[in-house]
């Protein structure tokens, strides 16, 4: 069974992609950490983030070891995510990669962008998470300064409605609902509730099939 999880930054499908994974038993890949070593790759060398032939050579140095450096969880290097995952032949790299990962027995929960609509389409499940900007700039707030990084709600949130503007206009696989995919609003759900919403509307899928 796969299950697609898509949605804007810090919408907290990378948690709910993770607990729902644990739930089941299912492997869990959070895909934006694939563009952010990217960037990352490029940013440790001092290198221009646009430039496209250096970042499709990250991307084809990839390796999953190095996806727990905690750097990657930076908002600096998720705008530089945001910035290479926009190059088509970045994104054309990395899809047997995750496709991959999909396929590998018993299942998988995938989440970033466009896992149900470009790399996992005949998902299983597709639940697209969606929340109010200020909520989650409030929240990635809370998590940065939990970290011990300083943030500014503001400016937290002028990044956040860039981000999202950038993911939902770039020409390649831009951040977009499926047709088939169920929309789970956590703007007033914490954690827990957001978990239960996300399980029965895989329950759902499974009861009817
Ligand atoms: O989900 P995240 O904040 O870790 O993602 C960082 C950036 O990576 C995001 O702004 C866009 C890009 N991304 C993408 O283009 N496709 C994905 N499947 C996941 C992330």
């Amino acid at each position: 069974m796969i299950i697609a999880i898509d949605g804007p930054a810090a919408s907290g499908k990378g948690t709910l992609g993770k607990r729902l994974a644990h739930h089941y038993g299912f492997r869990h890949l959070d895909t934006g950490v694939i563009y952010r070593a990217v960037a990352w790759a490029l940013m440790a060398a001092g290198e221009d983030l646009h430039n496209e032939a250096l970042a499709v050579a990250a991307a084809l140095e990839l390796d999953p070891e190095k996806f727990g450096n905690p750097v990657l969880k930076t908002q600096k290097v998720g705008d530089g995510a945001s910035v290479v995952s926009a190059f088509p032949r970045v994104r054309e790299v990395l899809v047997n990669f995750q496709r991959q990962f999909a396929a590998d027995p018993p299942g998988a929960v995938l989440d970033g962008r466009d896992i149900g609509t470009v790399i996992c389409p005949d998902a299983d499940v597709k639940i697209f998470v969606v929340a109010d900007p200020r909520v989650r700039a409030h929240r990635r707030t809370l998590e940065a300064r939990a970290r011990g990084e300083e943030a500014d709600e503001e400016a937290v949130l002028a990044d956040i409605i860039k981000r999202d503007e950038r993911d939902q206009n770039r020409a390649i696989a831009p951040l977009r609902a499926a047709a088939d995919a169920h929309t789970l609003d956590n703007s007033n759900l914490d954690i827990e509730a957001g978990v239960r919403a996300a399980i029965a509307i895989v329950e759902a899928v499974r009861a009817r099939r």
